[in-house]
């Protein structure tokens, strides 16, 4: 199968770090067709050489699992081709016009990694040069849109020129192999499901905790947050992920439609629950691994004075049959403690105690999504240390390594989704109505923001963020698992 891969943004942050590393992984590991092109576009004048040399240059500043030699890269960069172009100007569409004619490729995929503010015009100017064929798929990188209107106005435009099987709207996330497997535990296993709803478990926390401060996004950041930039699409992939119910096959629309009922589920927001129930935060000066880092409002591109969330932590439910009253906890910062992803699953404490132990942090699945990516079963057993008193017990735990028992060097996010795409498989890509519920759902929480003046709680960087995320849960009876 022969492929043309069109980055738009083809010299931006994106394609330098995450997208060409992606593809060339995916053509160490032989699953990239080779018959294709990976065809730059940027406003830069650069011939096919100068943008080979930069993304040689870029490959020395990326995390690649075992640097390419000279000859193994030169092999890759005989795939990539630059074309300028400055994509708010109709006429140079033209020139992407007699790039694609040069051959008949089975698949064009147009990847538009650029501002969300292009995508429409990006879009529109393919439709009118003609380069909407039955052979095109079109990638949206997030955020599609700020809130429920402009995605929606972003979804119509792109819908009028492609359909939605041609429309792949990415979130990472649902490439990674943690969050495979976690479709693999759910439903290539019966064991836990029986077990997967409300008579046996407690609670649910989502964490995806972040080091890492916003770097050089300032700006962007500053009129996204986290909210918009983690809980709307992430965060909720993966609640629907845990929540969702089996779906009747694997096909795109089959997993597309049980998440979306998962989201239509979401319990809404009350005047109450807006103001109990989510806690934003900021980052101040603190310290990561000893070294003292900056407070946000520092960070350039920042206003000195903003209000901009780099914390979320929520409270919701999913109210349906399986999951009413279950509390599930979702939480995201910068900044925090440690890199770390997780899912927590807390199992009901046993009806009637026999045993002296306290639960701890016990009774308890823990599926690590990285940067370990595995899963622990927390347990109570009978330890030796215990001989002299047979009525107590001690935490144990079952550990599954994915990355030794699989090997290290596993598909990244961005190998398997560009493989995805280039194979014209949706099943990991999010469908408009998903990304809408979304939306409409984490509205309210920005409204609400908007008129309050208080703005976030400040947290120390270093930190599991403000105190006030550790009260809502324990308002439960609960507490965060690293709490226990
Ligand atoms: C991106 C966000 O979508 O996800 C970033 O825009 C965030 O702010 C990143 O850092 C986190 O992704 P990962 O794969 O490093 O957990």
């Amino acid at each position: 199968m022969s492929f043309d891969l069109v980055l738009f943004g083809g010299t931006g942050d994106l394609a330098w770090r995450k997208l060409m590393p992606a593809l060339f992984q995916a053509f160490r590991h032989g699953t990239l067709p080779l018959d294709g092109r990976i065809i730059g576009v940027g406003r830069d004048d650069l011939s096919n050489a100068q943008y080979q040399a930069q993304i040689c240059a870029r490959f020395d500043q990326v995390e690649l699992a075992k640097r390419p030699s000279e000859e193994e890269f030169c092999r890759f960069a005989a795939l990539l081709e630059f074309v300028q172009m400055d994509l708010s100007h109709p006429d140079d569409y033209a020139r992407l016009v007699a790039k694609l004619a040069e051959r008949q490729a089975d698949v064009v995929v147009m990847y538009v990694a650029t501002a969300p503010s292009l995508f429409t015009t990006v879009c529109q100017q393919l439709a009118i040069a003609g380069l909407n064929t039955p052979q095109t798929r079109v990638v949206l990188e997030k955020p599609l849109g700020h809130d429920l209107a402009s995605n929606r106005a972003i979804n119509r435009t792109v819908s009028e020129v492609f359909g939605e099987k041609h429309i792949f709207r990415i979130d990472h996330y649902l490439g990674k192999p943690s969050v495979q497997n976690l479709f693999a535990l759910r439903f290539g296993n019966a064991l836990f499901e029986p077990l997967w709803r409300r008579e046996h478990i407690a609670n649910i926390q989502i964490t995806i905790a972040e080091e890492l401060g916003v770097e050089q996004r300032g700006a962007f950041y500053e009129t996204t947050g986290a909210l918009r930039d983690m809980v709307q699409n992430h965060a909720l992939q993966l609640l629907c992920a845990i929540g969702m119910e089996p779906p009747i096959n694997s096909h795109a629309d089959a997993i597309r439609d049980e998440k979306l009922k998962v989201l239509r589920s979401l319990k809404p927001w009350t005047a109450e629950s807006l103001t109990q129930d989510v806690i934003r935060g900021q980052y101040a000066a603190g310290s990561i691994g000893g070294a003292p880092v900056a407070a946000y409002r520092e960070e350039t591109g920042v206003d000195p004075h903003s209000h901009t969330e780099t914390f979320v932590a929520l409270r919701t439910e999913i109210s349906n049959w399986r999951w009413a009253g279950v509390p599930f906890y979702i939480r995201t910062g910068k900044r925090l403690a440690s890199r770390d992803a997780r899912i927590v699953v807390n199992f009901q404490p046993t009806p009637h105690a026999i045993f002296n132990s306290q639960i701890g942090d016990a009774n308890r699945l823990v599926i690590n999504l990285q940067p370990k990516d595995g899963l622990e079963l927390h347990l109570l057993a009978q330890g030796q240390s215990n001989r002299r008193n047979s009525q107590t017990l001690s935490p144990v735990q079952l550990d599954l390594d994915f990355d030794k028992r699989f090997g290290s060097e596993r598909v990244g996010a961005y190998e398997r989704l560009l493989l995805e795409v280039i194979d014209g498989r949706l099943n990991l890509f999010v469908r408009s109505d998903e990304q809408e519920e979304a939306w409409r759902w984490v509205e309210p929480i920005l409204e609400h923001w908007k008129n309050d003046t208080q703005g976030p709680r400040l947290y120390a960087a270093g930190t599991w963020g403000p105190s006030a995320s550790s009260a809502m849960i324990a308002r439960d009876g609960f507490c965060w698992a690293e709490e226990s």
